[in-house]
């Protein structure tokens, strides 16, 4: 995002992720995570991790937000917010979350969060480098 947008959409996105996760269904884990993702036309899709009781069929927060958004008819997109419980760690990405983002482009933010509101933010291709894409297929 530019600086001018980031500061204005930045915060509303981190609260998203915040209140996405109030929802999170994670009585295995315990491990509540939200995810607030914000597309190119400025509508912002909401997720939370989905847990089974067949442990292997979880789904994180990012991934429910990205697939809510595409089955909508949602591809391209701004920024993503991730928010935890977890009060030391900023909240990072799986590595199969990382690898649905990258799906939809290399070049958006993700916003690492801490619940107190403070956060980092990354590109997608610092989170996911030298990654296998769309493009690569097409390379044959
Ligand atoms: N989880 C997420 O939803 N997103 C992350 O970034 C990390 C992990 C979920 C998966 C599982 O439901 C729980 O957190 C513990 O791993």
């Amino acid at each position: 995002m530019e600086p001018a947008e980031a500061e204005r959409l930045g915060p509303l996105l981190l609260q998203r992720s915040q209140e996405a996760k109030v929802a999170a269904y994670c009585p295995y884990s315990r491990f509540a995570v939200g995810a607030a993702l914000l597309t190119a036309s400025g509508q912002i899709f909401s997720g939370c991790n989905v847990e089974n009781a067949c442990y292997s069929l979880g789904v994180c927060a990012e991934r429910t937000a990205i697939q809510k958004a595409v089955s909508e008819g949602h591809t391209s997109f701004k920024a993503m917010a991730i928010a935890s419980d977890h009060e030391d760690n900023f909240i990072v990405p799986c590595g199969a979350c990382r690898q649905v983002m990258r799906e939809f482009g290399r070049d958006w933010d993700v916003y690492l969060t801490k619940p107190d509101g403070t956060y980092i933010v990354k590109r997608l291709e610092e989170l996911l480098p030298l990654s296998f894409g769309p493009e690569d297929l097409r390379k044959l």
